[in-house]
């Protein structure tokens, strides 16, 4: 096929350059000029058959059926489930995630489970012996003998077409975007400008032919690789993988979603033979609830949809250096010090002279300030080396003046938090609806003050 012509165009001010450079000459910005191709119309001679003899005609918002079509599912259940009950056909989903997290795992597996449609494995990455060693180690858990699922090692995008129409499979996964090049344009694989311009082949070849497309992507934290990030508003949905390399579980959240919900969260846990789904992450979190020493407590988080209840430990020392440390882990540091210092001012404890160190237990990071009511109890309960009862749990967020302000979903925390035996819920008073009796003893408060005289006395 011939060369096609590109050009360079300024992702800050588009100006169009002929050839590559450091600054662009419009409007100086540095490293924002991105190879693309000139003239598509010249580009389309290189695109499958299927692809450029359908034609599209302006149909009337009235004649289009507004049934949510079918939709396939996966046979994973924390995947169909993210996805908003399996994948729309045509549809182009994107998974990011860090380097070693378990993104090719968790399609390998979803690839050889699928026993009801035939899977395409393209692999840029990893040889085919590589990929069949793997799929090995996944053997077991309801997985059929690897006759419905096809690898293809190959990084060519017009390649990679040529054989999809060939073997017509029911779901592409493509692993990773950062290995595909397309001949339209002259960069190397991983630049911004292949990323996208393979990614945008992929999409219409997906609309095109009504097979799903699942698209691997690694985030990196320099940008010396292009991330998944510039492709975010190109692609139907984008799940990110994440996790704590240290600890088993991973979280699949979805970033966005053109066909469903981002409210969704899948957890898995990563074991010998791949990814297992975690049938009840509450009691895998809290683990076994025994006492504790002073300083634990737990918390009534919601993650997406789901009640979540995770446990809180600090840890609070007298500092040796001048300078008392903080940390935490799984827990925005600045809020932390902002909680301490609420704690300091409105509540008149001396923490200024205090190491404090803070932990989610398994790996897991929290975002929604509903947690900082089991923050300041752990903070406080180390502080004064009490413990916490084991079968409190909390929910509130601290304000500056340490009043406890409502959260959301608060009854649904309340009957997770029943579900799993707690005797007693710290919620923010004026929470509307709550339940008055049943198996857990719901106490409203209003300030930080309140719930320790409940808890210290
Ligand atoms: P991988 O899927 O290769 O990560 P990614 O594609 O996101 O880069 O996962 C690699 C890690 O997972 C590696 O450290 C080994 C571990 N692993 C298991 O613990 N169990 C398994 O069954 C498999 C296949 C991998
Ligand atoms: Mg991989």
């Amino acid at each position: 096929m011939a060369k096609l012509r590109s050009q360079y165009v300024c992702r800050n001010c588009g100006a169009v350059h002929a050839q590559w450079m450091g600054q662009c000459s419009n409007c100086k910005q540095w490293n924002t000029l991105v190879e693309e191709v000139r003239d598509r119309v010249e580009e389309r001679q290189g695109t499958p058959a299927s692809i450029r003899q359908r034609d599209q005609r302006p149909v009337a918002i009235a004649d289009i059926s507004a049934e949510d079509g079918p939709r396939i599912p996966l046979g994973d259940r924390e995947l169909d489930r993210v996805l908003g009950g399996g994948v729309v056909p045509g549809s182009l989903i994107l998974i990011g995630g860090d380097p070693g997290i378990g993104k090719s795992t968790l399609m390998l597996q979803t690839a050889l489970r699928a026993r009801h449609l035939s899977t395409l494995y393209v692999s840029g990455e990893e040889s085919a012996q590589q990929v069949k060693m793997r799929a090995e180690r996944l053997g077991g858990q309801g997985q059929g003998d690897g006759s419905n699922c096809f690898v293809l090692t190959e990084t060519n995008t017009q390649n990679i077409f040529k054989q999809i129409e060939g073997l017509q499979p029911g779901l592409v996964v493509v692993d990773s975007v950062q290995t595909l090049h397309t001949a339209v344009l002259d960069g190397s694989p991983g630049t911004v400008g292949q990323v996208r311009e393979c990614t945008s082949e992929l999409m219409r070849f997906a609309k095109a032919t009504g097979i799903p497309v699942v698209l691997i992507g690694h985030i990196t934290k320099d940008g010396a690789i292009a991330g998944p990030k510039v492709l975010e508003h190109m692609v139907d949905c984008v799940l990110q993988f994440e996790g704590d390399r240290d600890h088993a579980y991973r979280l699949l959240r979805p970033l966005k979603n053109r066909f469903g919900s981002t409210n969704e969260l899948g957890i898995y846990e990563m074991q010998g033979s791949g990814l297992a789904i975690v049938e009840d992450p509450s009691q895998v979190l809290l683990g076994d609830r025994g006492p504790r020493p002073s300083g634990v407590c737990v918390a009534a988080t919601m993650d997406g949809m789901r009640p979540l209840l995770v446990e809180v430990q600090a840890l609070v020392s007298s500092a040796v250096y001048g300078t008392p440390q903080r940390s935490a882990t799984g827990f925005d540091l600045r809020r932390m010090n902002m909680l301490l210092a609420v704690l300091e001012k409105r509540c008149g404890f001396r923490l200024g002279q205090k190491d404090v160190f803070l932990n989610l237990a398994g790996g897991f990071r929290v975002e929604e300030p509903a947690i900082d009511l089991a923050v300041v109890c752990a903070v406080l309960g180390s502080n004064a080396d009490i413990a916490v009862p084991m079968d409190c749990c909390f929910a509130g967020e601290v304000g500056l003046t340490g009043e406890v302000r409502p959260v959301t979903r608060t009854e649904q925390r309340i009957a997770e938090a029943a579900k799993l035996g707690f005797a007693r819920a710290f919620v923010p008073k004026g929470t509307k609806g709550l339940p008055t009796s049943g198996p857990i003893e719901v106490v409203p408060v209003g300030r930080v003050d309140e719930v320790l005289g409940h808890l210290f006395g």
